[in-house]
């Protein structure tokens, strides 16, 4: 029997700063006791539960199943207790897998190594056990594993969602610096965005936003491939099949129509729509959505909508002062042409905000891809 602990008890990933929404998000979708810890949110579940998160969450990164969790002050230490849990109850002959690895703080320093001694436990037990070798499949494993060292405290989990769940599947076309999905639905999320009032991107690049306030409004799943014919948790021990039919049909069964034009974007660079356009159309109902190449300082403006923006941040030599124009140009094109708007503008550096020339209302502290960056609520009143 499977007797890995904590079975009931999840770790949903998010990005920095998102836990708490993300906590709202899990409870909305059934999660109970939700738990704001560092970079993510623990909780319990039951499968329904489980399955209606990965399917449906728009914040969480990956849904992880603690199997173990130790204090870990050794390499040794590591497999040995590695090797002691019940890897053949998980992994079944002729599975692969495969492990992310992340250590901070800690006497282990690479996560890498600490991947790699994870590793030869398991095989060298599964070869104990099943008489052969597992094998390692990094790009499309039956069983992804992730192993968490920081301050020298271990935990071993399954991830139930097998990978990123930012990856929707959408994004066939990109352009320079995109924003992470999680991170555009967690904006939209703290904008509060009611999906009645008209929401565009003036600078949409390719879609992002667009995509995430489309998904949102129809109320859809993710679109992730990964639920195409089959549920990426199947390979979990206690899966239960009836039960993801009844979670994926409920949720499907409560899908919306999204008005005309109540997204709109823009973008003056004519390959950024094509991008958003391609990318959009990998969605159902993406023919509600209207996109077109122009550049904000032309159009009429905005009224009583809801402006969410990215605008390039000017990171490389030479491009700052193009960037603090830009914003600049931006916060005087939202003050003239946008009354009765509220415009959720992420900015790179606290000069790009000071050049909004805009007092906000709200700023939060983001990051994307590293970078860390100001959000700010502007309105204009
Ligand atoms: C950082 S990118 C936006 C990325 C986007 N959020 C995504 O996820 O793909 C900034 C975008 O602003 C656009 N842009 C720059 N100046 C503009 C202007 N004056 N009018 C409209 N778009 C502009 C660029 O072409 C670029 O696509």
């Amino acid at each position: 029997m499977f007797d890995y602990q904590d079975y009931q008890v999840y770790f949903a990933k998010c990005g920095y700063g998102l836990e708490e929404i993300l906590a709202r998000e899990l409870t909305s979708l059934g999660a109970e006791d939700t738990q704001q810890n560092y970079f993510g949110v623990r909780f319990k579940a039951d499968a329904a539960a489980l399955y209606r998160a990965n399917y449906k969450s728009r914040l969480a990164s990956h849904i992880l199943a603690p199997l173990i969790n130790f204090d870990c002050h050794s390499d040794n230490y590591l497999y040995t207790t590695a090797m002691d849990i019940q890897w053949e109850n998980i992994i079944r002959p002729g599975m692969t897998f495969a492990i992310q690895s992340h250590v901070t703080d800690s006497r282990i320093t690479h996560s890498q190594y600490a991947a790699l001694k994870l590793k030869d436990a398991i095989v060298d037990r599964l070869r104990t056990v099943h008489g052969e070798r597992p094998n390692i499949d990094r790009k499309n494993p039956d069983v992804w594993l992730d192993l968490n060292i920081r301050e020298n405290k271990a935990i071993i989990s399954l991830d139930t969602s097998k990978g990123a769940l930012h990856r929707r599947g959408y994004r066939r076309q990109s352009v320079e610096a995109p924003l992470q999905e999680t991170l555009a639905s967690a904006i939209l999320t703290l904008g509060e965005w009611d999906m009645k009032q008209p929401l565009v991107d003036p600078m949409c690049g390719s879609g992002t936003f667009l995509s995430e306030a489309l998904l949102m409004a129809q109320n859809a799943p993710s679109p992730a491939e990964r639920f195409q014919g089959r549920a990426p948790f199947k390979f979990m021990p206690d899966w239960d099949e009836d039960i993801w039919e009844e979670v994926r049909n409920d949720t499907d069964s409560q899908m919306k129509q999204v008005p005309h034009r109540l997204i709109t974007g823009s973008d003056i660079n004519r390959k950024a729509v094509s991008a958003a356009t391609t990318n959009l159309g990998w969605l159902s109902g993406s023919q509600s959505v209207r996109i077109k190449v122009a550049d904000f300082r032309d159009l009429d403006g905005f009224k009583d909508s809801l402006i969410v923006v990215n605008p390039p941040f000017g990171d490389r030599l030479g491009e700052r002062r193009d960037a603090l124009k830009l914003y600049n140009e931006f916060g005087s094109f939202l003050k003239h042409k946008c009354q009765g708007s509220t415009a959720l503008v992420l900015c790179g550096h606290p000069e790009l905000r000071h050049a909004l020339g805009l007092r906000p209302k709200r700023k939060k502290i983001v990051r994307n891809g590293g970078i860390e960056c100001q959000l700010v609520q502007l309105e204009m009143y």
